[in-house]
This record gives C-alpha cells, sequence and structure tokens, in this order.
C-alpha cells in the first residue's frame, strides 16, 4: 500500500496491482495443478475463495431515477463488482487490500446518524435511512483514480452532496465542509492503534462540495454499498485522488476555515488539501503520468482531473495546479 509514511513502505508493496495480478495467476495455476488438498486450502487462504458471507443480510436492491445530468455518467466499461468489492483501501480495517472486506463484514451499519453541523441556518441529525429518503437516488458512472496510480470505473447510486447541504442552509461565512468517519475502536481494529490520526478526516471546500459531481454515495452496482466501500454513507469526489472519498460518515461541519485532513496532516510533504487528479504533477515518491485501470494489464495516460476537466476546471481558475497546499 502506497499511501503511508516513507518509512513504512515494503519494496513489495510499491506495485500493488502488479503484486495483485501476479496473485490471481499464482492462484489459477495452483487451480490448474491443484488435487492435493494441501494446494487446495492454500488457494482458499490466499484467494479468499472461502470468503465468509457478511453478517447482516448482505447488499440490498435499490430503487434508482435516471441521472439528472447524463454528461455526468461517463460510458467506459465498469470494473468487475468482484474487483470494486475486494480491492478496497480501508485503513480503519486493513492496510492489505484484499482483507478489507473480510474484516468490515461485521461493521454494524444501524442504527447510523448523520450529523450536519457548524455554520449552518439548520444544524441537522439524521437517521441515515431518513436521509436516504429524502432525495430520489441516481446511478452515476464514475472513473476512480487512486493516487497510488490504479483506477476503476464504478457505478455508483447515491444524490448530490448539494441536496443535503441545501437542507441546512449554509451561512454566508461558511466556506469548506468538513468530513469525519465514525471513531469506534470497537468495530475498526486499527483504531485501536496510530497508523493514523483518527477518525479519519477529510475536505472539501465550499464550492467544490455544492459541485453536481459530488456525490454522496449509498450504494454501487444497484445495491446497498458493501461495508468496505464505506457503508452506509460515503463520499465521492471523481476528480480528486480516491482518498479525499472519505468512507462511513457521521458528521459533515461547514467551517470558515480549511479543516485537518488525515493524508495531509500525516505526510503533508505528499498529500495536499485539494489532491485533484493531475498527470503533470508527480507524487515525490513516483509518476502520475499514468494509471492502471484494475482489469486491464497496459497502463493508460491519466487524464486531466481524472477527464472531469470540462466540468471542474473553472473552480481552481488562478491557482498554481502544482503547489500541493
Ligand atoms: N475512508 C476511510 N474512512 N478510510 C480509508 O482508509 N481510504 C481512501 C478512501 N476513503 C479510506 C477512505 C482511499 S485511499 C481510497 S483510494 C478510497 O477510499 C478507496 O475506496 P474503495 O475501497 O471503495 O475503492
Amino acid at each position: 500500500m502506497l499511501i503511508k509514511r516513507p518509512a513504512d513502505i515494503k519494496s513489495s508493496e510499491i506495485t500493488p496491482e502488479s503484486v495483485y495480478r501476479n496473485r490471481r495467476a499464482f492462484m489459477q495455476g495452483l487451480t490448474a495443478v491443484g488435487s492435493l488438498a494441501a494446494t487446495t486450502g492454500l488457494y482458499y487462504l490466499f484467494a479468499g475463495a472461502n470468503r465468509r458471507p457478511p453478517a447482516g443480510p448482505g447488499p440490498q436492491p435499490l430503487t434508482t431515477v435516471a441521472p439528472s445530468d447524463r454528461p455526468l455518467t461517463t460510458d467506459e466499461p465498469l470494473t468487475d463488482y468482484d474487483d470494486v468489492t475486494h480491492y478496497n483501501n480501508f485503513y480503519e480495517f486493513s492496510t492489505a487490500k484484499h482483507d478489507v472486506a473480510d474484516e468490515a463484514r461485521a461493521l454494524a451499519t444501524r442504527p447510523w446518524t448523520v450529523v450536519v453541523d457548524g455554520l449552518v441556518g439548520r444544524a441537522r441529525t439524521f437517521d441515515v435511512d431518513d436521509l436516504i429518503r429524502r432525495f430520489p437516488l441516481e446511478e452515476r458512472v464514475y472513473r476512480l483514480r487512486c493516487v497510488e496510480g490504479w483506477s476503476m470505473v464504478i457505478p455508483w447510486v447515491g444524490f448530490a452532496l448539494a441536496s443535503l447541504l441545501k437542507l441546512v442552509e449554509p451561512l454566508g461565512a461558511a466556506r469548506f465542509v468538513a468530513f469525519e468517519t465514525l471513531h469506534d475502536p470497537r468495530q475498526f481494529p486499527l483504531q485501536r492503534g496510530r497508523l493514523l490520526d483518527w477518525p479519519y478526516r477529510e475536505g472539501l471546500r465550499l464550492d467544490e462540495a455544492l459541485h453536481p459531481l459530488t456525490l454522496l454515495a449509498v450504494g454501487l452496482y444497484g445495491k446497498t454499498l458493501p461495508n468496505q466501500n464505506g457503508a452506509p454513507l460515503r463520499l465521492v469526489v471523481p476528480w480528486k485522488y480516491g482518498f479525499k472519498s472519505i468512507k462511513s460518515i457521521v458528521r459533515l461541519t461547514l467551517t470558515d476555515h480549511m479543516p485537518r485532513t488525515t493524508w495531509r496532516e500525516a505526510v503533508p510533504r505528499e498529500y495536499g488539501f485539494y489532491a485533484n487528479v493531475n498527470p503533470q504533477v508527480s507524487h515525490p515518491r513516483w509518476s502520475q503520468a499514468t494509471e492502471r485501470r484494475i482489469g486491464e494489464f497496459a497502463r493508460r495516460p491519466t487524464l486531466m482531473f481524472n477527464g472531469y476537466a470540462d466540468q471542474v476546471a473553472s473552480l481552481y481558475a488562478g491557482m498554481d495546479l502544482r503547489k500541493f497546499y
């Protein structure tokens, strides 16, 4: 996993996607050979073929309406459901992408409340189901580009963050939105340690938060979010590196100052507040010019603002995009 303090990086982790592919190829090879019971056991152990079912009923079907704005959705081929739900970054559970789904299966996502407060006219606390019922749910197919250099195409289900923010009536002084993941070390094993300064925090400028592309996702592939993808409610900001898309949100606070954000605090030399996808600005330890789409072999060029420049570039007029901020 590459989003780490430099000292934590093992060379074996520098190309997580190729490690992942090699492991798959290795497992396929083992399966071909595999009449030996020991081999089969290894296969199950490593490939996760004995994945336990979710503790609850598992993802449930969601009813969606047609997207309000077709250009917001890409028609690129979707990443396999199995990859979307078993190649995850969710550091509260594990730093190993393939372990997250299993570690997250017992997360209790009901009851769940979401507080929206700070510089608003009407601070509110919502039960998450009540919140979800308030808005028509749209399917939005977005590219997700992780700062580590891999990407996916995911059919999210959700509603515009702007719809929620309008309900609470932002005050004129509000300029940013701060987001927080649930802090519950009983449920998130890695919150018992100091890997990051918990809870996970993220933030957006208010105009970014109000942008029509900015989604609060409650599902993917037509069903409620699997726990490992940030159930019951997560942010999706498709033109920014994936770490901005905070999972399992319990609080949104409108502020007049740039909020503290987890990765910027952990490694300020490497992760900025804006974190807009930009192929011309290298990460201090690797190039961002290309990416590996999960499910493909060859790398492909990374697009400015992850391909959403037409919609969002104007938000940053006059800013030096090479600066980390
Ligand atoms: N949110 C929380 N709370 N904890 C995390 O570790 N990881 C981020 C982001 N949101 C993370 C998080 C990173 S680095 C990425 S790339 C995306 O979630 C991954 O989302 P996915 O697993 O659904 O693909």
